[in-house]
């Protein structure tokens, strides 16, 4: 799947977004590393604490399904109605789990403003000095 396509079905997944407190709506696309696709959008909740991100609902959708290695995830977020959109980065909860499943040096964070528009880390680079389950075999 080219990034491009990947881009799509996180636009795609953000119409599904459940955000009737922030009114900003986030879609995301996981690309396991055998090539299955999970998407996930952000859903609020009235409590506002167990709120959960578009990207923890992707990745918690492919670990259900016994999916546990990944290669790359597009993210694309903004405010409901926006004419157009700025990169959304991850949060800080987001970016560990991505740690805890996907290899930092490798996997590729894509932050989109449109499928033609967007730009590529790694998880290393967004998450510097991770801490993962290598380290607690140290
Ligand atoms: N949000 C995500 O789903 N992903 C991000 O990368 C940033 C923030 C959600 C959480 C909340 O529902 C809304 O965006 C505003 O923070």
């Amino acid at each position: 799947m080219t990034r491009s396509e990947l881009i799509s079905h996180a636009l795609n997944a953000r119409k599904q977004s459940y955000s009737p407190y922030s009114h900003f709506q986030v879609g995301a696309a996981l690309l396991s590393s055998d090539g299955k696709l999970y998407t996930g959008c952000n859903i609020e909740n009235a409590a506002y604490t167990p709120s959960n991100c578009a990207e923890r609902t992707a990745f918690f959708k492919a670990v259900s399904e016994g999916v546990k290695s990944f290669s790359s995830i597009a993210i694309i977020g903004g405010p409901e109605g926006a004419d157009s959109l700025q990169l959304c980065a991850p949060c800080g909860v987001c970016r560990q789990v991505m740690m805890e499943f996907c290899d930092p040096k490798s996997f590729e964070v894509i932050l989109a403003m449109d499928s033609e528009h967007y730009e590529v880390f790694t998880l290393e680079q967004i998450l510097p000095m991770g801490f993962g389950p290598e380290d607690l075999e140290k």
